[in-house]
């Protein structure tokens, strides 16, 4: 136990359930502190929402990349209808996975000592009675992406991607997610897109998750993604998970120097 105190990375899951329990702590406040399952995912739905809403949108949608057995898709669907009844902003809910685990590993880079093919296979069957309105959307992700981004445009228009958790392990597979950034349409996402990166941790800046982001970046000088600074010290109870949280600006987004509607105080008068 000690040992797992000892460490914030560990620690902090087992707090939160405790004082989620404390009498008066309800779902508002749970929300407000952080005090759910997955407060990265409800992190992130709430900054999408938050932006769509200053910015007149009235839906959003927030996306998994790597779905496993579900339980994260199912915690971002729980966040979603939190978020859509708190701010008015409709939020759709979409996964994507190969649904058979992991593929084989094409790249050095893909963390092939960590990772083998069929690891996360999941029960589709189970997992599609439990899912309400998120969409699961299953196969190999440079197959379905393009071909999702060109069907659902309408959808994609209507509901501009605002928040992306990134959690396909392999290097090759974050860089094929990347492309719902690369693309040329504007409209299907927000003008800055919220994104969790689950597999930096233990892993080095040249190989993994962080190489596709650097790849981006460096072909990509306006839409960066960088790591959203200083957020830890003001997220309640400091928590890890702030560390992984990262943003996509896309500077060349028509709407990216929209002031954003009720973003800030607009005045720092001289104090008495
Ligand atoms: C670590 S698991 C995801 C865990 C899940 N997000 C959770 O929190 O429970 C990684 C998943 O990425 C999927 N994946 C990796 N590369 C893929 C690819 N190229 N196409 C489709 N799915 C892929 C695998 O099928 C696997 O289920």
């Amino acid at each position: 136990m000690l040992w797992d105190w000892s460490k914030s990375g560990t620690r902090h899951a087992p707090l939160t359930r405790l004082l989620r329990r404390l009498p008066g702590v309800g779902t508002a406040a749970a929300y407000r502190f952080g005090l759910v399952e997955r407060p990265h995912y409800a992190y992130g739905v709430r900054r999408a929402t938050e932006l769509a809403a200053r910015l007149g949108h009235r839906g959003v949608t927030v996306v998994e990349f790597g779905v496993a057995g579900g339980n994260g898709l199912l915690a971002l669907a729980a966040h979603a209808r939190y978020y859509a009844a708190a701010t008015g902003v409709a939020v759709r809910v979409v996964g994507f996975d190969s649904g058979a685990g992991m593929p084989a590993a094409r790249d050095r880079r893909d963390l092939p000592y960590l990772f083998g093919p069929g690891f996360y296979a999941m029960d589709h069957e189970r997992l599609r009675a439990r899912l309400g309105a998120a969409e699961l959307v299953l196969g190999e992700l440079a197959e379905t992406l393009p071909d999702y981004l060109a069907t659902r445009a309408g959808l994609l228009r209507e509901h501009p991607v605002g928040f992306v958790c990134l959690d396909l392990d392999y290097y090759s597979s974050t860089a094929t997610a990347l492309d719902l950034f690369r693309g040329p349409a504007h409209e299907h996402v927000l003008p800055r897109v919220t994104c969790y990166l689950d597999d930096l941790p233990g892993t080095i800046e040249q190989i993994g998750e962080a190489a596709a982001v650097a790849e981006f970046n460096a072909g990509h000088p306006e839409r960066p993604i960088g790591r959203v600074l200083g957020l830890r010290s003001f997220t309640p109870f400091d928590p890890p998970w702030a560390d992984q949280i990262y943003a996509h600006h896309r500077l060349d987004h028509p709407d990216y120097a929209r002031l954003e509607a009720g973003a800030t105080g607009d005045q720092l008068p001289l104090d008495p």
